[in-house]
């Protein structure tokens, strides 16, 4: 198996859960590019190893990922800067897409960049210490790898706005009552916690998993622009029909309507 300095990739037993680890806590598992290529390729090692379910998780006993290197970000230019985002976008999408279930083990910081990988995995547990938050605005950027995006889905638009727009960094229970994280476990107990839950995963039908997921994943595609097209569509086709015809005529000749 292929071995990389800043992430490590392993497997249980059964060769069934593939855990992968971010490893450079002296900078909190901060994302420099090395360690996004890293990521990049472990996922598709584990996925080309018929992994049953995915854990990704952080070295040390402070952070799961601090986000984007910001001593890398500091002076990129516009085409870097897109180079970059390209890659936190093609980790994120891979675990989006990964073919079994994504669990994030939140094992502390997880701010910018962490908690947009976070939010692309299918589930997150946060350690009672995890401090979760989409910090960018405070280094004068805002979130680059998805966090517009999935963030909004997860705990809704006007959350989200609030979470982005002030940068705020909230504890694991206030981020498990808005529904950021699934459930909160003591510190000690995350690892093998998380392991059961992705164990078990890896009992359930494979298929039938990979289907569901990709069915839910679905829910998320389209535009707004696309779905305010549809909605016109299937507004305007129901003139014409004889509930449209029979309430509107009830409505105005002041009687209770006879639907179909
Ligand atoms: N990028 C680069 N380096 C980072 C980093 C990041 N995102 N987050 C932490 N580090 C580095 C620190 O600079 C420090 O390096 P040093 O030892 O050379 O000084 C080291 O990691 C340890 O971090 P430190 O800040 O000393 O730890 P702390 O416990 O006092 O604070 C945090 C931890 C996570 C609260 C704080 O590091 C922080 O706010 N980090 C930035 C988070 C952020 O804005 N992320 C979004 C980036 S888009």
């Amino acid at each position: 198996m292929p071995e990389w300095d800043t992430v490590r990739l392993e497997f249980d037993d059964d060769d069934d859960v593939a855990t992968l680890t971010v490893d450079r806590p002296d900078r909190l598992n901060a994302l420099n590019v090395e360690t996004l290529r890293a990521l990049r390729d472990a996922i598709s090692e584990a996925e080309s190893e018929d992994a049953r379910a995915l854990v990704l998780t952080g070295a040390g006993e402070k952070a799961f990922i601090a986000g984007a290197d910001i001593s890398h970000m500091q002076d990129l230019s516009t085409t870097e800067a897109q180079e970059y985002a390209e890659l936190g976008h093609d980790v994120a999408d891979m675990l989006e897409s990964f073919p079994a279930p994504a669990i994030a083990a939140v094992n502390g910081y997880a701010f910018g960049g962490g908690c947009e990988l976070a939010l692309a995995c299918d589930l997150r547990v946060a350690s009672e210490n995890a401090v979760i938050g989409q910090t960018e605005i405070d280094l004068g950027i805002i979130p680059g790898w998805g966090g517009t995006q999935r963030l909004a889905r997860v705990v809704g638009d006007e959350l989200a706005r609030r979470l982005i727009f002030f940068g705020e960094r909230i504890d694991a229970q206030d981020a498990h009552e808005m529904g950021l994280v699934g459930e909160v476990v003591a510190h000690d107990q995350i690892d093998a916690h998380v392991e059961e839950m992705a164990r078990d995963l890896a009992k359930r039908p494979a298929f039938a998993l990979q289907a569901a997921k990709e069915a839910l994943n679905q829910t998320h595609e389209g535009t707004q622009s696309a779905g305010l097209r549809y909605e016109r569509r299937l507004w305007s086709s129901l003139f014409g029909t004889h509930d449209q015809r029979e309430g509107m005529a009830a409505f105005l000749d002041d009687r209770e309507p006879e639907f179909k």
